[in-house]
């Protein structure tokens, strides 16, 4: 292996000279012997550089170096030399971590290597379970197919978010990590003695954590039996101040039977939402804020299809925000809106 030999009172600012121009080969390890020093070499050097070092007490060797014992610390680190570092990023880019469960996609021409991805996930995230995406985000009850591919088969975990806890299950009811920060943003704007619904509640990230600080009154209702289960599991779980009632049923049938009057109401069904906007809206009193999601590549469309729904009502805009992108040039959209 290449080194380079130098005296020991030199060695230091030879070395600044060779990290500086990257010329270190970082996994092998620096050697003493007696006055002098060798550093293994990443490539061969320059004259530029060896000018900048000073010629004449140092000279290039061949010999052994000790491999660095270093545990590896990044998934690029576990997977380097199998596959480029741009997959890797694409791969990192996609992961989702919810309690123990890593949920990530990886593309089809790496099929061969999915299980060296997996295991190299499972050890550098330490959660217990490696899941693939196996599907888009589908259906009525919005979840998607996931292959298992690491660590144990178990799709229930407890999810902490902001303090929240959160049971549930990945195969069988829809979380996403990718919103608590627009979950915290909605809980900041809540105040003591509302009257709120959580039209499309899931496992009731909304609701559960705008009831953990505020003294208020949610109806969470939706249509999965499983994400009911696991919100009464979650009121549970956590130490509420407000009251949350979960409701298993069909939006549009809870709005049209109940017929309550609530001063916020939470639309979080960014496919399809805009089919429930007229109900939604009869249902806030006067100055009732409305959060409305929706998939879009612009803000003008879901914020005229509120208008548009708010009929004579006037409408006016607190906020609007790509929450995350869900493809590319569309976003789920976050409209916050006060219906007069
Ligand atoms: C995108 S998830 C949102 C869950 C939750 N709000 C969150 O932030 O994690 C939408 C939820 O709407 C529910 N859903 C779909 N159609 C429904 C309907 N017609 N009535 C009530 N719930 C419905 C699904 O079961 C799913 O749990």
């Amino acid at each position: 292996m290449l080194g380079l030999e130098i005296p020991k009172r030199r060695a230091d600012q030879v070395r600044k000279t060779l990290l500086k121009h990257s010329l270190i080969n970082n996994e092998l390890k620096i050697k003493r012997l007696g006055d002098y020093v060798y550093i293994p070499l990443a490539s061969k050097l320059g004259m530029d550089v060896l000018e900048e070092i000073g010629l004449e007490d140092i000279k290039t060797v061949d010999m052994e170096f000790e491999i660095h014992k270093k545990s590896p610390r990044s998934l690029k680190d576990y997977l380097k030399g199998h596959i480029s570092p741009q997959k890797i990023d694409e791969i990192k880019k996609s992961f989702d971590i919810i309690g123990d469960v890593v949920i990530l996609e990886i593309p089809r021409e790496l099929e061969s290597e999915k299980y060296q991805i997996a295991d190299a996930a499972l050890k550098f995230t330490r959660r217990k379970a490696i899941y693939r995406k196996g599907s888009e985000i589908k259906g009525v009850i919005r979840t998607r197919s996931l292959e298992h591919l690491a660590g144990e088969d178990q799709s229930e975990t407890i999810h902490t978010e902001y303090g929240s806890k959160f049971l549930l299950d990945v195969r069988k009811v829809y979380f996403s990590p990718r919103l608590a920060t627009e979950r915290e943003r909605i809980v900041k704007q809540v105040k003591d003695g509302e009257v709120i619904i959580d039209l499309f509640t899931g496992v009731g990230p909304f609701s559960v954590s705008i009831a953990r600080h505020r003294k208020v009154e949610i109806y969470a209702v939706d249509i999965n039996p499983d994400a009911i289960y696991y919100l009464k599991s979650n009121i549970e779980l956590n130490k509420l101040q407000g009251e949350v009632h979960p409701i298993l049923d069909d939006a549009e049938k809870f709005l049209n039977t109940r017929k309550l009057e609530a001063n916020r109401i939470i639309m979080n069904l960014p496919g399809t939402a805009c089919k429930y906007l007229d109900d939604a809206i009869s249902s806030l009193k006067e100055g009732g804020v409305l959060h409305y999601y929706e998939f879009s590549s612009d803000f003008e469309t879901p914020v005229s299809r509120i208008k548009q729904a708010a009929g004579t009502r006037k409408v006016s805009i607190l906020g609007e925000r790509k929450v995350k992108s869900s493809s590319p040039g569309r976003w789920h959209m976050g409209i916050d809106a006060v219906i007069h």
